[in-house]
């Protein structure tokens, strides 16, 4: 009853907010804008008189139900390309509103330029004389944001990306030309909600979106920690979040302008929103919270207790889909067969399997070493399997049987990177670009590990054979979480056991077994390394007969201005030189000897997408020199002498160095 009320109040409000709107004068919050003035067009040119053609198609489409409209106009050499997004909760005359004044604006402030990117509050118009459709583009990017913080700015700030996140993943599985825009709530405080709010353009797909939305998360942390309110704006997505409601539902809270947004913005448009409106709409939020608060708290008692029964459930629920009979994975690996081996990891052998369905696993029989309980092990298992990322390798459940331990995971079509990597005949399908979604994939996958999955998980193994390549040589991370899985401290700090490989281990790490997200870092810019190279870091000396470490000869290299000569030779022509360099450049700065030096996941996600970042000097890297033989190597760094090495003994696999 009070529900229905409110609701009409604010229908009402908003009624009188949109007839104020579409008046005479409509109302442009005007957000930012890019047109550099690198490529521009005369007056008479044909690509103005084109331009002005696509204007036409724009706001004439911009009046029927549509929140994103893509034309071109012209023939090819001067053709056109223009789109248009409108805030996905927009009712049509608002967006034909926005859009309309969208086109007056940008040419009165960028009357020349042919790529033009202009954001206001409730569009985005974006026009180029290149195709523009279908492709993510994260360049450029701006971001606004609040003068004032909240109070709990670690707790806000997790709120804020946890929120994000589910929104961003929700909205990047909807199908490929479906409206991708979602909005979501979450209670900060008693008083205050988080509102959110994510949009792509819908001629992305659901990859590019998720994509997109990633580098746009990242950004946060840099500009706006604790802000009461952020815009990040791309040409392909925008990202939003506010303490007060910026956006309408149908059926939740009132719509209202941000009291605190207006101002501080360069406003642009011939008016304001009529008092009328504001007193209307304040009126029904008042009378909308007063009654949302008597609502809460009758009905909040009654819940409280619910809850509590019903997170056991799902645990419970959770882990009963899990769990494997033993005699399930014997089935399906063909009791463990040779020839269903694929190999023998750092943890115990790997097998090839399908289930009774037909579904593809790939089993893990953990060696008995671990010491881990049945209940620890169990628990560790749903954290893991609870970490899902389209760049990481899904954890599907695991076996806890006969003294076994067995972990089932999701099947990847193609085998590890190095397969194809250190391969003559493969190694061609490795183009340049393939290459590089590679290296971008692996960043998210380990950006999603360090930061997104609220666990913070440190892979401490990373190397070529723990990337995976599905059908479409999109790379997924294997084998993170199995420190939390075999009960090795996984808090930041000293370890006395080495888990890694050799190669791949950062000083810090080898010499004084302190690991933290940077030595991850490391190990990830040993990858771009080898990636580029198409060498092993391992075998490099052995290779081609010099002493030469693969990050002292990349080193060398970058210092001579001769970059390009680390390149592998199978790459051809097919690359791109700014790339090639641009890669280098963040694999070095990753080696970097103090961790303090090396960037972040989430810096280096945005350096691989947005060349507009720019990048520091690398200092000189940190070498490994091996002498002797393979089973015992003795690790050394520049500038400390003899004595302060220390001794590493390889273990039988191969894989794991432990002391
Ligand atoms: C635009 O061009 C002018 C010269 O015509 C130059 O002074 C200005 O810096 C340029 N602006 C940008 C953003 O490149
Ligand atoms: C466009 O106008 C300029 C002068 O404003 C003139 O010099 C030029 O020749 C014109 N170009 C065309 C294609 O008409
Ligand atoms: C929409 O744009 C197309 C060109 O992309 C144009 O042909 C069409 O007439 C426009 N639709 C309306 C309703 O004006
Ligand atoms: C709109 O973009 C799609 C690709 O997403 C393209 O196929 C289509 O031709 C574009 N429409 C127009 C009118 O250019
Ligand atoms: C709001 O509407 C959507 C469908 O439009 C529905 O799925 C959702 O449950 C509704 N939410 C509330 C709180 O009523």
């Amino acid at each position: 009853m009070g529900f229905n009320l409110c609701i009409t109040l604010v229908f009402f409000s908003m009624l009188i907010t949109y007839h104020s709107q579409t008046g005479t004068e409509a109302a442009l919050t005007y957000f930012d804008h890019f047109c550099p003035n690198t490529t521009t067009s005369t007056a008479n040119s044909t690509y103005r008189s084109n331009l002005n053609h696509l204007f036409a198609y724009l706001s004439s489409n911009a009046t029927s139900n549509l929140e994103f409209y893509n034309a071109s106009a012209g023939n090819s050499i001067d053709m056109a390309y223009g789109l248009f997004l409108c805030r996905g909760d927009l009712l049509a005359g608002a967006c034909r509103d926005c859009v309309a004044g969208a086109i007056e604006d940008v040419v009165v402030r960028c009357p020349d330029e042919k790529v033009v990117v202009a954001w206001y509050d409730e569009c985005m118009l974006h026009y180029s004389n290149r195709y523009i459709f279908s492709t993510m583009v994260p360049d450029p990017t701006s971001y606004l944001s609040s003068t004032q913080s909240v109070s709990e700015v670690n707790r806000f700030d997790e709120l804020v990306r946890a929120t994000m996140n589910d929104l961003a993943t929700g909205v990047s599985n909807v199908v490929s030309g479906a409206k991708k825009f979602g909005t979501k709530e979450a209670k900060f405080t008693a008083s205050q909600t988080l509102y959110t709010l994510v949009q792509c353009t819908p001629d992305l797909s659901g990859y590019d979106c998720s994509r997109c939305l990633e580098i746009a998360m990242t950004y946060l942390p840099g500009c706006c920690s604790g802000k009461k309110w952020v815009i990040v704006l791309f040409p392909s997505c925008i990202l939003r979040y506010d303490v007060y409601p910026f956006y309408l539902t149908v059926n939740t809270s009132a719509p209202m302008p941000n009291p605190e947004l207006a101002p501080p913005l360069p406003r642009h448009g011939k008016g304001q929103i009529s008092l009328v409106a504001i007193v209307a709409i304040i009126a029904a939020i008042s009378v909308c919270s007063m009654l949302f608060v008597v609502g809460c708290f009758l009905t909040r008692r009654a819940r409280k207790k619910d809850n509590a029964i019903q997170e056991g459930a799902v645990l419970l629920q959770l882990l009963m889909i899990l769990q494997f009979d033993f005699a399930t994975i014997e089935a399906a690996t063909n009791n463990f067969s040779n020839d269903n081996k694929l190999g023998e990891g750092g943890f115990g052998a790997v097998y090839k399997g399908i289930l009774f369905n037909r579904q593809k696993i790939t089993v893990k029989r953990l060696s008995k070493s671990s010491g881990q309980g049945a209940g620890e092990f169990k628990n560790e298992v749903v954290v893991v399997a609870k970490l899902q990322h389209r760049n990481l390798v899904r954890l599907l459940g695991f076996c806890l049987e006969r003294e076994e331990k067995i972990l089932v995971y999701e099947f990847v079509q193609n085998k590890s990177l190095d397969y194809f990597l250190y391969d003559i005949e493969r190694q061609r399908q490795l183009d340049w670009s393939t290459r590089y979604k590679i290296m971008e994939g692996i960043a998210r996958g380990i950006l999603y590990l360090h930061q997104d999955s609220r666990l913070r998980i440190i892979h401490r193994d990373l190397k070529v054979s723990n990337v995976l390549l599905d059908e479409d040589m999109n790379p997924k991370v294997s084998d993170f979480g199995m420190a939390k899985i075999f009960g090795v401290d996984q808090t930041r700090g000293n370890t006395r056991r080495i888990a890694g490989t050799f190669g791949y281990i950062s000083p810090e790490y080898a010499m004084h077994g302190q690991f933290s997200v940077k030595s991850d870092i490391y190990s990830f810019g040993v990858l771009i390394l080898e990636i580029i190279s198409g060498k092993k870091i391992s075998s490099f000396n052995q290779s081609d007969g010099t002493t030469r470490h693969l990050l002292s000869y990349a080193w060398k290299l970058w210092r001579d201005g001769t970059p390009l000569d680390l390149m592998d030779p199978t790459l051809g022509d097919s690359y791109s030189i700014s790339e090639v360099i641009r890669c280098l450049h963040i694999g070095l700065l990753c080696v970097q000897n103090d961790p303090v030096d090396r960037p972040t996941t989430a810096s280096i996600v945005l350096m691989l997408n947005s060349y507009s970042v720019p990048l520091l000097s690398p200092q000189q890297p940190a070498y490994f020199f091996s002498s002797g033989t393979e089973q015992n190597m003795q690790l050394r760094e520049p500038g400390l002498d003899q004595s302060g090495s220390k001794s590493l003994h390889w273990s039988v696999d191969e894989a794991s160095i432990s002391r």
